[in-house]
């Protein structure tokens, strides 16, 4: 018997009331990319495209980087314009220097690898790349409730950080021009890689 159309998939369910936030996102992000940086994008945790779908017309070519498989296949279903990878931040299955900006929302605090994460990032940055990361804002009320949703309900182990601690990790990690802007969900971090 074939699978019914996944219209209350997880995949699915994950979009909804997204697109106001996505729009925003998408503004922050113009605001800040330049020449070198418009070419690739890949969108590191990107779930089923939502997001980088809406970034077709900025760039060359739009990349989702996603260990979920019902994402990637509904993501693949619904949005030809999109290429779909199965992998980890852990180990981006890109070659080095290959990739304009990088993008990952809400997604960084599920990597287990946080450093590891920033590495890759900037192995497959161009030099002059840009990135862009934005995630939940643990020090208001709403961010606090989905922590706790999220690592007592639901699967735990996920590492939110506040923008300072964020900041201060890309940094660490040989980015420059770090900026921070502000979201309806949380805030974004953008940065520039700086050749080595
Ligand atoms: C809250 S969802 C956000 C999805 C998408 N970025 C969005 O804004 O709709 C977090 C995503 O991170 C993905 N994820 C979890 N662990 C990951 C890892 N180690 N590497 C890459 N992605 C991961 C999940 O599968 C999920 O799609």
């Amino acid at each position: 018997m074939s699978k019914p159309e996944g219209r209350l998939s997880i995949a699915a369910l994950s979009e909804v009331g997204r697109k106001e936030s996505n729009s925003g996102l998408r503004t922050i992000l113009l605001r800040y990319l330049n020449h070198n940086s418009r070419e690739r994008l890949l969108d590191i945790g990107g779930g089923s495209g939502l997001l980088t779908e809406t970034l077709a017309d900025v760039f060359s070519q739009i990349l989702v980087l996603e260990p979920n498989l019902g994402k990637l296949e509904y993501g693949a279903k619904h949005r030809p314009d999109v290429g779909f990878i199965r992998g980890s931040a852990q180990q981006v299955p890109v070659v080095e220097g290959k990739i304009g900006t990088v993008v990952s929302v809400a997604a960084f605090h599920h990597f287990p690898d946080q450093h590891g994460a920033l590495e890759e990032m900037k192995r497959v940055l161009k030099p002059g790349g840009l990135l862009m990361l934005a995630e939940i804002d643990v020090s208001k009320t709403s961010g606090r409730i989905l922590r706790f949703f999220e690592n007592k309900i639901v699967h735990g182990g996920s590492h939110f950080l506040e923008s300072p601690q964020l900041v201060e990790m890309v940094k660490g990690h040989g980015f420059s021009d770090i900026a921070i802007d502000r979201t309806s969900r949380g805030y974004v971090v953008v940065a520039k890689n700086n050749p080595t």
